[in-house]
């Protein structure tokens, strides 16, 4: 079942010397909740924040967080993701060997538990977890930096996705990730999507957070009345 659409900013673009008053503005801008990308070096080729920097910003939220975990066997960090605020955590198909279990641990931990699939891994690895899973992230870029491309060929395999959820008659919300802006969107809400991320594009434009949201709400929107009809 599609969702209305959700948007939720990376925080990749923010300035780090005064996180929390960003988020704050996030907030104040309308966002749906605020995804972090975690980056451990290995998995991708970058190193990003760690538990403690989200913990410090969480007070300054009236949204969900939701952990983007890049890393390579996440089980480890699970803990400290769920316990420093965040209500989603996300791990990667392919840096996680034991995903059954991994996804069923972040729902013990009392979180929302998500997938996420590289731009060439198939949709078919997330086939089995169906029954784990809250939340399935098609990445739009390969993963590891903000201001990338957006990966058009990705959205056949949101329709993939968009077929699987539904026919499972399971509430997952299919999320995408990367080069998200006013000029993509529409492409990957047709396809199925309804959960958004936006990092450069968002923090980039001129009328400010609160009508870069709008817009891209708006989209999205529309973009489900075309291909999908009414959303409830
Ligand atoms: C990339 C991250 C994305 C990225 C999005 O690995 O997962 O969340 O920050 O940023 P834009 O919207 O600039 O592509």
């Amino acid at each position: 079942m599609l969702h209305p659409p959700l948007i939720v900013p990376s925080v990749l673009p923010a300035d780090f010397s005064r996180l929390g008053e960003e988020v704050a503005e996030l907030c104040e801008a309308g966002v749906d909740r605020i995804q972090w990308d975690v980056m451990d070096g290995v998995f991708v080729p970058n190193l990003t924040m760690g538990p403690d920097v989200i913990a410090a910003s969480r007070p300054h939220s009236s949204v969900g967080f939701e952990a983007h975990l890049m890393v390579v066997e996440p089980d480890e960090l699970l803990g400290r993701y769920v316990d420093a605020g965040c209500e989603l955590v996300i791990v990667h198909a392919e840096a996680t060997t034991h995903l059954h279990r991994t996804l069923a641990r972040i729902r013990e931990l009392g979180a929302r538990s998500g997938v996420a699939l590289n731009p060439a891994t198939p949709a078919s690895a997330v086939a089995h977890v169906l029954d784990e899973t809250d939340l399935i992230l098609a990445m739009t870029v390969n993963p590891g930096f903000g201001g990338q491309a957006y990966i058009p060929a990705v959205e056949a395999k949101v329709a993939e996705l968009r077929a699987m959820i539904d026919a499972s008659g399971l509430p997952i919300e299919l999320e995408v990730d990367g080069g998200i802006t006013d000029q993509t969107i529409a492409g990957a809400a047709g396809a199925g999507a309804d959960v958004f991320i936006s990092g450069s594009w968002l923090f980039g434009q001129p009328d400010g957070k609160a009508a870069a949201v709008r817009r891209l709400r708006d989209l999205a929107a529309q973009a489900h009345q075309q291909h999908h009809g009414e959303v409830a």
